[in-house]
């Protein structure tokens, strides 16, 4: 039966699961961290080894890469020709190595040696913690987003000059949490932090939802405004979350985390979005959106989770180049839940019993019939092939 199983394995994944997986060349976290989830119990399958594993790869596989694209490396050193290289991204997130495993991890990682600190950080400070993925809560509730553009409209239309400050209304986003890959890698490390993630966020909802409320207007420093989260206690859940990531990536030696604290919100528009603006413009004056100060724009529940990078190309919606994906609570189209799956093992098991047994029977049929002098019934085998086949078609 276990071998049948095995030859049966393949059938079980559907179609849409068998993309190939993102090519890695090393993935030690995965390696080391696989423990997976808790054994389930017994249900009625006979290899539950077996059934682990079709759900532990099938788990793999709903985080799916986008696109196949350069590594994080290249485009870094892409960057520094960029016209942007010094605005959006550096100035905004003045991210430094916040724990001392990350910095020993890197130190390592980087060159194979150990190194004194001081030098290391001198010389390549800059390069390396420099942010260039993020944690992303993609906000599409229309409700929402077309709140946000009203919003815009208006801003924009007492000040010409901010439509390059606006958010476009397919990248909103809450972030979770920044941080700096270095290659496939650690692409690969933090694909599977986010992985880990999804398993601590559902032990931690236990089938509730985080139900994210947006109302009012604020600003950082007058120079990036956003839709304030209403506090409650969703958004305390959310801190939790933030929290809890954070270290999920840094234990795996991820440099991630801003020094400030975590401080949900929704940008609608910044001013380094541009380094013309910012020279033109030094502060957004509050008074332009005055009449939104204490609007509600509505609520948008915590559904997924996308690592994103911040320099890739964006995608055609306008929202950000996605490396892989989680989603909580719901059930993702593409991801079937554990009784689908194994109701689909039970019939294919079923089913090839059948066949055995049907297969066994005309075999020893046809034997008596051989020896004893009676005819072949040609016809009678034929028409239980056929039937086998209809049921095959029906799966
Ligand atoms: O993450 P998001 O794109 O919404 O960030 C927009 C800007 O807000 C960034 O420039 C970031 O540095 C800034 N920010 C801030 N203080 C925070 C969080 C974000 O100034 N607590």
């Amino acid at each position: 039966m276990q071998r049948l199983l095995r030859r049966l394995l393949p059938a079980l994944r559907p179609r849409a699961l068998l993309a190939p997986p993102r090519p890695m060349a090393l993935r030690p976290a995965a390696a080391a961290g696989g423990g997976g989830s808790p054994p389930r119990e017994h249900d009625g399958l006979e290899n539950v080894q077996q059934k682990k594993k079709i759900f532990a790869e099938i788990k793999k596989m709903t985080q799916q890469r986008k696109k196949p694209c350069p590594s994080a490396e290249s485009v870094d050193s892409l960057m520094a020709e960029m016209p942007f290289a010094n605005t959006d991204i550096e100035d905004e997130f003045a991210m430094h190595a916040t724990s001392e495993v990350n910095r020993e991890k890197k130190r390592k990682r980087t060159t194979g040696r150990e190194i004194p600190e001081g030098s290391e950080r001198k010389k390549t400070k800059k390069k390396q913690y420099q942010p260039n993925y993020f944690i992303s809560i993609p906000i599409t509730n229309p409700e929402i987003t077309d709140g946000i553009r009203a919003v815009q409209d208006a801003i924009i239309q007492k000040d010409h000059r901010l439509s390059k400050a606006m958010v476009r209304c397919g990248s909103l986003h809450v972030t979770m949490l920044v941080m700096h890959l270095s290659g496939e890698e650690e692409i690969g490390i933090a694909v599977d932090a986010l992985s880990d993630s999804k398993d601590f966020v559902e032990d931690l909802l236990k089938g509730k939802t985080v139900d994210l409320s947006f109302q009012g207007i604020d600003h950082f420093k007058n120079e990036v405004g956003f839709v304030k989260l209403t506090e409650n206690d969703d958004t305390a859940v959310l801190t939790e979350i933030a929290e809890t990531m954070k270290k999920i990536f840094q234990e795996k030696g991820i440099l991630a985390g801003e020094g400030r604290a975590f401080k949900p919100h929704l940008t609608f528009m910044k001013l380094s979005k541009s380094t013309q603006l910012r020279k033109e413009v030094k502060k957004i004056d509050s008074s332009l959106y005055e009449d939104f100060k204490s609007q509600y724009f509505g609520d948008e529940v915590l559904h997924r989770l996308d690592l994103c990078s911040m320099l890739k190309k964006k995608q055609p919606n306008g929202y950000y180049y996605c490396e892989s994906s989680v989603f909580i609570g719901e059930k993702h189209a593409a991801e079937p839940d554990d009784a689908e799956l194994v109701s689909l093992s039970k019939r294919l098991v079923e089913n090839a019993v059948l066949k055995a047994v049907q297969q066994y029977l005309e075999e020893t049929q046809n034997k008596t019939r051989q020896t004893d002098g009676s005819p072949v019934k040609t016809e009678e085998a034929a028409s239980g092939t056929k039937n086998e086949s209809d049921n095959d078609n029906s799966k």
